[in-house]
C-alpha cells in the first residue's frame, strides 16, 4: 500500500447495491459498471482509490492484515472474525438485519446439548456459552433454515430481516443476539499513516448517511 493510494474492500452482494449509491454522494464512482465485469478490482473517479469487491466475511481480513485500507461488511461478518484488529468508526445504517436463533415452531429445546447449525460458529458459540448453554456447533455455509428439518441440528443461528425465509421453512425467531447493519473498518496503520485521507472518506461517508436519514424521515 503507498501511503498516498487508497484501497477500499467493498462487500459483494446485497451490500453492494446499497452501498455504490452511497459511495457515489461521498464522490467515489466506479470507472466501469461492477455489477457487468468479472474483475475484482477497480479503478475509479479518484485517480488514488481502487475498490476491491469481495465476499463480506473476506473484508475484516484484508483490512487487519492491511491489503485494503478501509473495508464495508456486515457487523455479522465483523462479529464472526471476533478481532479487535482494526478500527470500527461508522455505521452506514444500511443492509439492517438481526442476528437471531431460531427453531422450528414450538420446538422445546430442553436436551443437554443443543445441536446448533449457523456460518456464525463464533458468534453462536459465544452467545450459548453466554447463557450457560451446552452446545455442539455444526458449521454450513447457506440454506440454514432447512437444517433443523432435515434432522441436523435443534436450531439455527442466522440473520433474519422480514422472517420471511424462516416462516416458509416453519421455523420461529427465538433468542436475538445482535442487530446488523453495515459498518466501515480501518486498518490501523493506515487510520494513522493516511489519517487525512481516511478521515476525509469517512467525513463524506458520514454526510451521506446524515442526508439520506433526513430524505427518509421527510418522506
Ligand atoms: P457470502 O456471499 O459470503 O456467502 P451472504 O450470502 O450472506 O455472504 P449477502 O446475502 O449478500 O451475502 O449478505 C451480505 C450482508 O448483508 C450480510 O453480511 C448481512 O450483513 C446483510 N444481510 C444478509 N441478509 C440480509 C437480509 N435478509 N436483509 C438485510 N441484510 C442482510
Ligand atoms: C439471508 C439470510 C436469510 C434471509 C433472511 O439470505 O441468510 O436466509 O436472508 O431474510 P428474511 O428474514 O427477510 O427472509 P440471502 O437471501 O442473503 O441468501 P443466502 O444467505 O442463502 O445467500
Amino acid at each position: 500500500m503507498s501511503d498516498k493510494n487508497l484501497v477500499i474492500a467493498l462487500t459483494k452482494g446485497r451490500i453492494l447495491d446499497e452501498v455504490l449509491p452511497l459511495l457515489e454522494q461521498a464522490g467515489i464512482v466506479p470507472a466501469e459498471d461492477i455489477f457487468k465485469s468479472r474483475k475484482l478490482i477497480f479503478a475509479c473517479n479518484l485517480p488514488h482509490v481502487q475498490l476491491m469487491v469481495i465476499r463480506g466475511s473476506d473484508v475484516p481480513t484484508y483490512v487487519e492484515l492491511g491489503s485494503a485500507d478501509i473495508g464495508i461488511a456486515g457487523k455479522d461478518m465483523i462479529m464472526e472474525y471476533g478481532s479487535r484488529g482494526f478500527y470500527e468508526p461508522l455505521d452506514l445504517e444500511i443492509a439492517g438485519c438481526r442476528l437471531m436463533s431460531a427453531a422450528p415452531i414450538g420446538a422445546k429445546l430442553d436436551s443437554p446439548r443443543l445441536r446448533v447449525a449457523s456460518k456464525f460458529v463464533n458468534v453462536a458459540k459465544n452467545y450459548f456459552y453466554e447463557q450457560g448453554r451446552q452446545v455442539d456447533i455444526i458449521k454450513l455455509s447457506g440454506a440454514l433454515e432447512l437444517a433443523p428439518f432435515m434432522g441436523l441440528c435443534d436450531c439455527i443461528v442466522d440473520v433474519v430481516d422480514t422472517g420471511n425465509t424462516l416462516r416458509a421453512n416453519g421455523l420461529e425467531p427465538r433468542d436475538h443476539i445482535a442487530d446488523v447493519s453495515t459498518r466501515v473498518i480501518v486498518n490501523r496503520a493506515s487510520m494513522k499513516i493516511k489519517h487525512d485521507l481516511v478521515q476525509s472518506l469517512l467525513q463524506r461517508l458520514q454526510q451521506a448517511v446524515t442526508a439520506n436519514k433526513k430524505t427518509s424521515t421527510a418522506s
